[in-house]
């Protein structure tokens, strides 16, 4: 059974206003878009997703979502139902399709589960909350109360047997839709309710990023990690230090680059995870990191940062030497580290110092830096 994720984004976003469309503005330190990618992204079931953007989004799609393996961006419509339909189109021979709101970023993967677990005995299966607030209709003055007895608020991703989501668009003749379960029981088919989660509130209005942020921000735990590393100098090396090429008499020994910065840097990025060290994740053994860039390092540790839901504060590096001088460098290699990790250049700090002419970093023979790094994490993690 192969799982197709639709996630659409091809919409304005006219009633939250703002510079670019919702979808593509930023809350917890990431575009909306890319927290629901990042959501259906690293659950295991998932084996494609395709996001439906609007005309003109592309730029700012590529730059909300960067590299995503399994990763498919295609152009929507004028209404969400035509945007839906070209996710469709483009699905192939999913056997279900989750289709979901760019708009709806927090997605908990117990939703997936519970979908997907639907989906054994039912065509369709949508996320529903039920309306604990008293119901009126009327406008102004109070009207008669709607009995609230088995209402339920739908939420999205919406999964269905792909054949059978596919027909319901097909012959929907009804008003523009604003979901599709409504079109698969409009087609015969039977959706099951399965819980929600206020987690997957959507964000409409300008007021719903200020709910968002707090949301998102409820449920990260902050952790820091140490990073520490030293290697040796000598003549004839490059020297590499904080993702910055240094002309310098020396350059440092290892089997990358030897940058004895963003190694430190790796190491506390990894240790805030708690997922091992710069060793575990690129043995020395292994011959494809001879030489490599340490930049990749870096990258690779952001990466699983990101994958795990989490935000990267903050970092701080002292590098340890007597020469070279650090200071005309230090601007240059926060640019290079937040253009590493995607955070803003505020968020880096570079430091140095000597150690008064004592021990090997103060006779010349290595440099030493330290890092640390503050990242938050979902909780649970
Ligand atoms: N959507 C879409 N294609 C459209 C319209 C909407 O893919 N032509 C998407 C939106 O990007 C959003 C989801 O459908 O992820 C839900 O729509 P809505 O919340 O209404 O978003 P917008 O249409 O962008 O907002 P507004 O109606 O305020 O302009
Ligand atoms: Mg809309």
């Amino acid at each position: 059974m192969t799982i197709t994720a639709i996630i659409v984004a091809a919409g304005k976003g006219e009633r939250a206003g703002g510079p670019v469309p919702k979808q593509y503005a930023m809350v917890g330190g990431k575009s909306l878009l890319a927290h629901a990618v990042m959501a259906f992204s690293s659950h295991q079931s998932i084996d494609q997703i395709i996001v439906v953007i609007g005309e003109g989004q592309s730029d700012l799609a590529r730059e909300a979502l960067g590299e995503v393996a399994g990763l498919r961006i295609i152009t929507g419509g004028a209404e969400r139902q035509d945007s839906v339909a070209a996710g469709i189109a483009a699905a192939g021979d999913a056997d279900i399709l989750l289709i979901h709101d760019a708009a709806r970023p927090f997605l908990p993967h117990t939703v997936i589960n519970r979908l997907i677990e639907a989906m054994e005995t039912s065509d369709g299966a949508v996320p529903a909350l039920p309306v604990a607030d008293t119901l009126s209709r009327g406008n102004q003055h109070l009207g008669d109360v709607v009995d609230r007895t088995n209402l339920y608020r739908i939420q999205t991703p919406q999964a269905f047997r792909a054949e059978a989501i596919k027909t319901a668009h097909s012959q929907w003749r009804g008003p523009v839709a604003t979901d599709d379960a409504q079109m698969a029981r409009a087609a015969g088919y039977r959706v099951a309710l399965v819980a929600g989660d206020i987690m997957l509130e959507k964000v409409t209005t300008p007021q719903d990023f200020a709910e968002a942020e707090r949301r998102i921000s409820a449920r990260l735990i902050s952790r820091s990690a140490l990073g520490f590393d030293v290697h040796q100098l000598a003549s004839g090396e490059e020297l590499w230090l904080g993702g910055v090429r240094i002309d310098h008499d020396k350059g440092l020994v290892g089997h990358s680059d030897a940058d004895v910065a963003l190694h430190a840097l790796t190491d506390a990025l990894l240790g805030a995870l708690g997922d091992g060290d710069i060793g575990t994740h690129f043995p020395p053994s292994d011959p494809q990191w001879r030489g490599a860039r340490s930049q990749r390092f870096v990258e690779h540790a952001a990466q699983l940062v990101s994958a795990a839901g989490g935000i990267i504060d903050h970092v701080d590096l002292t590098l340890i030497c007597e020469a070279p001088k650090i200071g005309p460098h230090k601007d240059a290699m926060r640019a290079a580290i937040a253009n590493m990790l995607g955070i803003s250049v505020r968020h880096v700090s570079v430091k140095a110092t000597t150690t008064e002419r004592l021990g090997f970093t103060g006779r010349g023979e290595g440099i030493a830096a330290q890092a640390i790094a503050t990242i938050r994490l979902p909780e649970g993690n």
